[in-house]
This record gives structure tokens, C-alpha cells and sequence, in this order.
């Protein structure tokens, strides 16, 4: 669907606008109106369901300002950066790897250095978008992309808005591994906003300021902990390698998760069985799987943490848009916190059976070093513990060198105290390894909305409906009585509304304006099942009966009240709307009165 259609169906039916529109808006802000918030929550639903409660992993919630010493550690400081160029003219801000890649057969600019981005500026021509000036000759700058603010008054301490959730899952390992009680593979999720200063938002929900991130961090012992594969080994996935994307005629592999671990296509059996379930869910909440492909990441454009990632992509108005990334990030993250923090990223990983071993040990004569190195003397008794750990036989000779800031230091190997003793070990302390599943919800979002836009003929009049899977759709049904002048038929309007909703259903109620428009309304925002109270549902002998409608098919039956929310329930939970029409009596569609 075109993407003008897209926003402004989501402004007029209350799924997304931009903020702050008072006060002249706010690129990159946007606001979820009553049909958005809900079907958003209702994607966040389904992926708890499915990443957090079906695999037994658990979820948290941290906080989204965090302390500047993390993001040293996590990487971010330093490299979150995208590329900047500024126009001289109007002074507009640009992606400059997108600008590239827009007027180039460039792929992937943001793996190229600046330098060589500036000179594809000026070769290529390009403009700035906004006033039409050449670029050529503009500096292309790093931009970091964290948003920074300072906590508490005063000199208070720097910090930032997380730029991803995962960091407030990595941060708390030390706590988050007692509660798995040391044991791996365990896996931690967090849905919740991220937030990143773009230099250019742009296409409603896809590219924003502040956006909300599901992710999974998946624990593992790289050399023992297996996934369970065989249960998506037969997922189809229309896979899309590095290798492929080079080639002049590259193309996509069709196979199955199971092959492609197999073949090696895809390097970890984590990320393979991720691929899987994340292909059944995207099918299971209404994704279009005719436009949806797993992309590899070429090897310059990896996150700064990745050993290996796969990217969900979508098609939405022609482009391929990211919706979620599968990386390897390998011990990274623990590491860096470990290094960094004052708390322990290790787990203790005990033997099957203890262990003797040999160790190299010292035991520094100090009243030798003492007076040899003075201050430097604990720093050496350190550095040579460390040296008999890595190189035992360099005690062999007479003296021993080993360097303390930068200064060579000569130690008689008698004074060191060197000796090789057999302990017995039970474990020892390794740093997991990290899978990644990282989805945007917003982008989950648009593309379910553009995936589900439809266009047909009813009654001879052109309709516009959203065929939004059940699971997701903003509300499960919607009661209309037929007119308002009865107050038969509003009575029973309301208590039909109110026993769905007791029943746990999400209803809406309206009774304005002809039948056919409120089923129009209903059919641009998604709602699944119509349900209409008339007089023939009052007036014949026996029990109250209503009709339901389905959006898709139009199709109408007739059944009785007492029977609505049990059928109701069922169509929900993906019974077919036909079952229903061998069972009742169906009705000619979307009757005006009677
Ligand atoms: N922890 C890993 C991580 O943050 P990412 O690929 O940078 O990885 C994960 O982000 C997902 O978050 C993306 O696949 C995308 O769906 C979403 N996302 C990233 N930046 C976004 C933005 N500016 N606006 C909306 N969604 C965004």
C-alpha cells in the first residue's frame, strides 16, 4: 500500500500521528491513538507469549537512563555512531550513507569510511534533499546517536537514555545468574523504549526517536549448551546470505532452518533455531510471508558487539525494512562489564567430575622486593602470579623480566618463589555467550497495517478493510444495534456489549450513523466480527438471536445470544468463520434496516 494511504488511515482511525502537534510537532515522536496502543499491546502480548513464556525464559524491566560508565563499556561511546553531513546552505541534517545509497549502486555506504563517502558525494552529484545545493566538498562526521542527560542537580553524574534494552539485561547479569541459580542456558527478556537521536526519522513508525524494542538475551555455554532444534528444523525460511548479496546474480535460498544449520549457511545453531520460531510467529500475528526474508548481514555493517546477525526484513511500499535482528554476540557484552564494573560476569561451570590439575604458583620473597622495587614491589608480586599462570618455564631461567607500566622489571627467580602444586579443581569460571532476538515493535506494527491493508467491492460500493490476524486486531468484536429508535433493541445492544466484555472480549460499541458505515469503520481498523441486534432477533418466538458478520468475507449468520460468546470465543481462538455457516442460518450481507 502506498505509504501516504498508510499514515493517514492510521491518523483518521486512531492507530498513529506524530506528537506534539500543538507545538508544531516533533520529528520522530509518535503518539499511539486507542486503535494503535491496542494493537501494539497486543504484538507485545504475543511476543511475550511466544519468546518469553513458551521457551521458559524470564522477563525483567530496568530502568532506561543509565550511567555514562556503561555505555564506555557496552561500546557505545565510542562507536554508535552514524554518518553526518550537513547541508551549508540550509543547514539540514543527513544520513550521509543513506543519501548514497539512494543515488549510487552503493548497498551498504555505512561500512565504507567517511573519507570515501565524501568523495561519492562529490563524484555522484549529490544534493541536499531539502534545498537542492550540492553536498560536495561538506565533511561526513560521525554522529553519536545516544541521547545524554545528567542525574540528580548540579555536577550530578552523566547519563543517557539507552539506546537498546539489552544493556539493562546485561548490567544486571551478576543478580540475573543467581536467579537462574548459575545454571545456563537461561534467557532474559525486556520489552520496553529505546531511544536514539536519528539524523533523519522518516516513514511514520519506522525510523524514530523513541521506539520500543523487544528483545530476548539468550545465555549460553558456547562449548555444551545446544538448542532445542529439531522443533523448527522443518521451518521453511527464505533466507537471504552475505555471499548471495555480493554476487552480481545473487538470489535467495529457499530451504529449511534444519539444512541451513546443517549446511552451514547459518553459522549458530542458536540463531537458526531463533530464525525458526521467529518465522512461525511472524506468521502466527499476520505477517505477509511473501514479503518477508531473513537478510545476513554483510561483515562491515555488523553492530560493533556481533560476531554474526541475521535480519527480519519486511517489504512495506516497496523498500525492505529491518523489523528485527538475530545476533551472535558472543561474550562482548559480559566481558566488557566484567572489565569494566565492580561486579563478577562470570558463572561458575562445575566438572562432571573433579579434576586434578597442575598449577603454577609464587610466593614472592617481599622483604627482597620490598627494598628492590618500592612502590612498584605488590605490582611486580602480581605481574609475576600472572606470568607463572601463562608461562611457567620462564622461571626456569635465573631471572626472571616482567613489566610494570611500561617498565622491565629483572627478578632473581629464587626470590619469586616458584613452585608447581596438583590441585583439585571442581569447575571453573566462564563467561557465557549472548544470542540475540531484537525486534521493533513499532516496525512489527507498520508492517502488520501495511500487510493487512486491503481493498474490494460489497455492495457495490468500494471498501477499505485491515485483515488483521484475530490475536492482534485492536478489538475482537464490535455490537452495533440496528437503529437507535428501539429500546428493545438498545437494551440488548448493551447487554450483548457487557456479557462479551465479562466474557474477556474486547468490544467496542457503536450506534451512529447507518449499519453500513459502522461496519465500514469497523472494517479500517481490523475488528474481526461484527455483531448486529435486530428486530428479528427480538421479535421471533423462541430465543434472542443476533448476526455476526466477519470483515474479510462480509459473510453473515444468525445465532443465538446465549451461544455468542462461546462461538465468539472460538472463531477467536482460529475456528473458521465457515464452521460457523454450516451450523446457523446465514444472512444476506450488511442489511440496512428491518
Ligand atoms: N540490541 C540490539 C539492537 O538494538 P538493532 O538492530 O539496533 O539491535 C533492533 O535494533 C530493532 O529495533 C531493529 O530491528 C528495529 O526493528 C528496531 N529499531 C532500531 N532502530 C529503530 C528506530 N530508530 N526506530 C524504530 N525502530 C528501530
Amino acid at each position: 500500500m502506498a505509504d501516504a494511504a498508510l499514515v493517514e488511515l492510521a491518523k483518521r482511525r486512531g492507530f498513529f500521528f506524530g506528537s506534539n502537534g500543538a507545538y508544531g510537532g516533533t520529528a520522530g515522536f509518535y503518539t499511539f491513538g486507542p486503535q494503535g496502543a491496542a494493537l501494539k499491546r497486543n504484538v507485545e502480548s504475543a511476543w511475550r507469549d511466544r519468546f518469553t513464556l513458551q521457551e521458559g525464559n524470564r522477563e525483567i524491566e530496568s530502568p532506561t537512563v543509565m550511567p555514562e560508565p556503561v555505555f564506555e563499556a557496552s561500546g557505545h561511546l565510542e562507536t554508535f555512531d552514524d554518518m553526518l553531513v550537513e547541508c551549508g546552505e540550509c543547514g539540514d541534517s543527513h544520513r550521509a550513507d543513506h543519501l548514497v545509497e539512494d543515488a549510487t549502486d552503493v548497498e551498504d555506504a555505512e561500512a565504507l569510511p567517511a573519507e570515501e563517502v565524501e568523495t561519492l558525494i562529490r563524484d555522484h552529484e549529490i544534493a541536499c534533499p531539502a534545498c537542492g545545493s550540492p553536498l560536495a566538498g561538506r565533511d561526513v562526521e560521525d554522529f553519536n546517536l545516544m541521547f545524554a542527560t545528567d542525574i540528580g542537580p548540579g555536577d550530578g553524574q552523566r547519563g543517557y537514555l539507552r539506546p537498546e534494552t539489552a544493556q539493562g539485561i546485561f548490567v544486571e547479569f551478576p543478580r540475573l545468574k543467581e536467579y537462574a541459580r548459575g545454571n545456563l542456558p537461561f534467557g532474559i527478556t525486556q520489552i520496553g523504549p529505546a531511544y536514539r537521536n536519528e539524523i533523519a526519522p522518516r516513514g511514520g513508525l519506522l525510523r524514530l526517536r523513541e521506539f520500543t524494542q523487544a528483545e530476548l538475551e539468550q545465555f549460553i555455554d558456547p562449548e555444551t549448551d545446544d538448542p532445542p532444534l529439531e522443533r523448527v528444523t522443518d521451518v521453511e525460511v527464505r533466507l537471504y546470505p552475505a555471499a548471495e548479496q555480493t554476487k552480481p546474480d545473487g538470489d535467495y535460498r529457499h530451504t529449511t532452518v534444519g539444512e541451513a544449520v546443517a549446511d552451514g549457511t547459518i553459522g549458530s545453531p542458536w540463531v537458526g533455531y531463533y530464525l525458526g520460531v521467529a518465522m512461525e510467529w511472524y506468521e502466527r500475528i499476520g505477517v505477509d510471508l511473501n514479503r518477508f526474508r531473513f537478510r545476513q548481514h554483510l561483515a562491515g555493517e555488523r553492530a560493533h558487539y556481533a560476531a554474526d546477525c541475521w535480519d527480519a526484513e519486511s517489504e512495506v511500499d516497496g523498500d525492505w525494512i529491518e523489523i528485527a535482528g538475530f545476533a551472535y554476540r558472543g561474550d562482548y557484552d559480559l566481558s566488557k562489564h566484567d572489565a569494566y564494573g565492580d561486579d563478577t560476569f562470570t558463572v561458575f561451570k562445575r566438572y562432571d567430575e573433579p579434576k586434578t590439575v597442575e598449577r603454577a604458583t609464587v610466593d614472592p620473597d617481599m622483604s627482597v622486593l620490598g627494598p628492590a622495587f618500592g612502590g612498584d614491589a605488590a605490582a611486580v608480586a602480581d605481574a609475576l602470579e600472572t606470568l607463572a599462570e601463562r608461562d611457567p618455564e620462564a622461571f626456569a631461567a635465573e631471572t626472571v623480566a616482567v613489566e610494570v607500566d611500561g617498565e622491565t622489571h629483572e627478578v632473581d627467580a629464587d626470590v619469586a618463589g616458584f613452585a608447581v602444586e596438583e590441585v583439585t579443581e571442581t569447575g571453573e569460571h566462564i563467561t557465557p555467550h549472548v544470542v540475540e532476538p531484537s525486534f521493533g515493535v513499532g516496525r512489527t506494527v507498520q508492517t502488520l497495517l501495511a500487510h493487512a491493508y486491503e481493498t474490494d467491492e460489497v455492495d457495490d460500493e468500494e471498501r477499505t478493510y485491515l485483515s488483521l490476524a484475530p490475536e492482534v486486531a485492536p478489538r475482537d468484536a464490535a455490537v452495533f444495534p440496528l437503529v437507535t429508535s428501539d429500546e428493545r433493541l438498545t437494551a440488548l445492544a448493551d447487554r450483548v456489549a457487557a456479557d462479551l466484555r465479562a466474557a474477556g472480549l474486547a468490544v467496542s460499541y457503536d450506534d451512529s450513523g447507518s449499519i453500513g458505515r459502522r461496519y465500514r469503520r469497523q472494517d479500517e481498523v481490523g475488528t474481526p466480527f461484527c455483531v448486529t441486534v435486530d428486530r428479528d432477533g427480538i421479535e421471533t418466538d423462541g430465543a434472542e438471536t443476533v448476526t455476526v458478520r466477519e470483515r474479510d468475507s462480509a459473510a453473515q449468520v444468525r445465532l443465538p445470544v446465549d451461544e455468542l460468546a462461546g462461538e465468539l470465543t472460538r472463531l477467536l481462538s482460529g475456528e473458521s468463520f465457515e464452521a460457523l455457516t454450516d451450523r446457523y442460518e446465514t444472512v444476506e450481507t450488511d442489511v440496512e434496516t428491518n
